[in-house]
Formats: C-alpha cells, sequence, structure tokens
C-alpha cells in the first residue's frame, strides 16, 4: 500500500499503550528489512516501516547523495519533509498517537532520522541510530528537549566517518536530548550484541 507517494508496510500495536516505531531501512533495503528488528527492540510496539523514495542504480534511498557520505543537500531536505507528512498521514490513517512515534534507522535510514530530529524536532519522541552521522549541520539548535536517542556506531566503519558521528551526538546534546553513544568494535554491519543492548536500552525508555 502507498501513503503519500510511499510504498510501506504497517504492523499493528500487540499491546495497548505501546509506542510505534518507525523503521527505516539502509541503502538498497526495503520496508521488510527491519521488521524483524524492530519486533526485537520493542515487542508489542506497532511498526510503520517506508520503503525510501530515491533510487540509486536502483537500490532504494531515503535521499540522493552526491558519493559516499556526500549528500544532495536539497533533495536531503526534501525528503525529510516528505517523511514528516508521512507520518503524519499514517498516523491518520492507522490510529496511532503521532506523539509517540519512536525512530529506529540503520545507515541511510538511520541518516534521515537524523535530518529529521534536526529539522523537525517535534515530530520524533526518541530515536534508535545505527550508523548514523551528522547530515546536515543546522542553521540554528533545534529544541529537543525530553527526547531519548541512542546511538550505537561501528569503531571500524568505513562508511560512517566517526568524527560525524560524534559530532551528531554532541550537537543533540546541545538541543537537549537525553543521547547515548555507544561504539562498538565492528564495522557498518550489526553486531548481535549491540541489538541486545539497543533492545535493553530502548525496554527501559519506551
Ligand atoms: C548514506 O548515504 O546515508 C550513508 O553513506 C550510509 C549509506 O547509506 O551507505
Amino acid at each position: 500500500m502507498s501513503l503519500s507517494g510511499f510504498a510501506h508496510r504497517f504492523v499493528p500495536a500487540e499491546e495497548p499503550g505501546a509506542p510505534t516505531l518507525l523503521v527505516l531501512h539502509g541503502t538498497g533495503g526495503d520496508e521488510n528489512d527491519l521488521l524483524a528488528l524492530g519486533r526485537m527492540l520493542r515487542p508489542g510496539a506497532a511498526i510503520l516501516s517506508p520503503r525510501g523514495r530515491v533510487l540509486e542504480q536502483g537500490m532504494p534511498r531515503f535521499f540522493r547523495r552526491l558519493a559516499e557520505g556526500v549528500f544532495d543537500q536539497e533533495d536531503l531536505a526534501r525528503r525529510t519533509m516528505e517523511l514528516d507528512e508521512f507520518i503524519a498521514a499514517s498516523a491518520a490513517t492507522y490510529h496511532f498517537d503521532p506523539s509517540r512515534v519512536l525512530a529506529v534507522g540503520y545507515s541511510n535510514g538511520a541518516n534521515i532520522a537524523a535530518s529529521l530530529l534536526l529539522a523537525r524536532p517535534r515530530t520524533l519522541a526518541g530515536a534508535v541510530l545505527f550508523r548514523a552521522m551528522l547530515p546536515f549541520e543546522p542553521a540554528s539548535t533545534p529544541d529537543l528537549s525530553g527526547r531519548a536517542i541512542l546511538l550505537s556506531a561501528g569503531k571500524q566503519d568505513p562508511l560512517i566517518p566517526q568524527a560525524l558521528t560524534a559530532r551528531l551526538a554532541d550537537l543533540l546534546r546541545e538541543a537537549g536530548a537525553e543521547v547515548t553513544l555507544s561504539w562498538h568494535d565492528t564495522g557498518h554491519g550489526l553486531l548481535q550484541s549491540e541489538i541486545g543492548a539497543a533492545g535493553r536500552w530502548t525496554a527501559e525508555q519506551f
């Protein structure tokens, strides 16, 4: 089904009052990829999983890039607003509480979630971001007070510069969010152990 132009999956909550996980895949993934990850992180939560609308050599992404790690800023800004509209339209269609949406993103999906936090600070209640980096430097510091954010990063990640993950964490803290930055002894791929740690963090926060 398509909503606001996004192919997506929606899995209703199995537990009354549970949050909704906005699950965002990496480059080349789709709306089915991270459903299992979402279930592991917060069993019983609703899951909203859109497919990125940009194609890079046939691979879905959430925004265009000019080269690896070099983002098309105009496209990023536009796609971030489209995602914001999709969340609002989905809340109206599927009847979930728009004030209790938690992003779970991996790589390109984590980067658009970071962009959403910076550009639309009221949209997300929190985020679990695997392999995220600063997507853009905001002109002014947003107000992210009351938001809990976990950044789970790989010490040997060849695609995500460590300095840009650290800069994202600093900026989110300056914005008033409660940020946990955890570094793991790995590269771009996810470890079972960090998924377990992210699940414990999510259970405590949401
Ligand atoms: C991005 O383009 O968002 C990052 O480089 C991560 C990736 O998708 O490879």
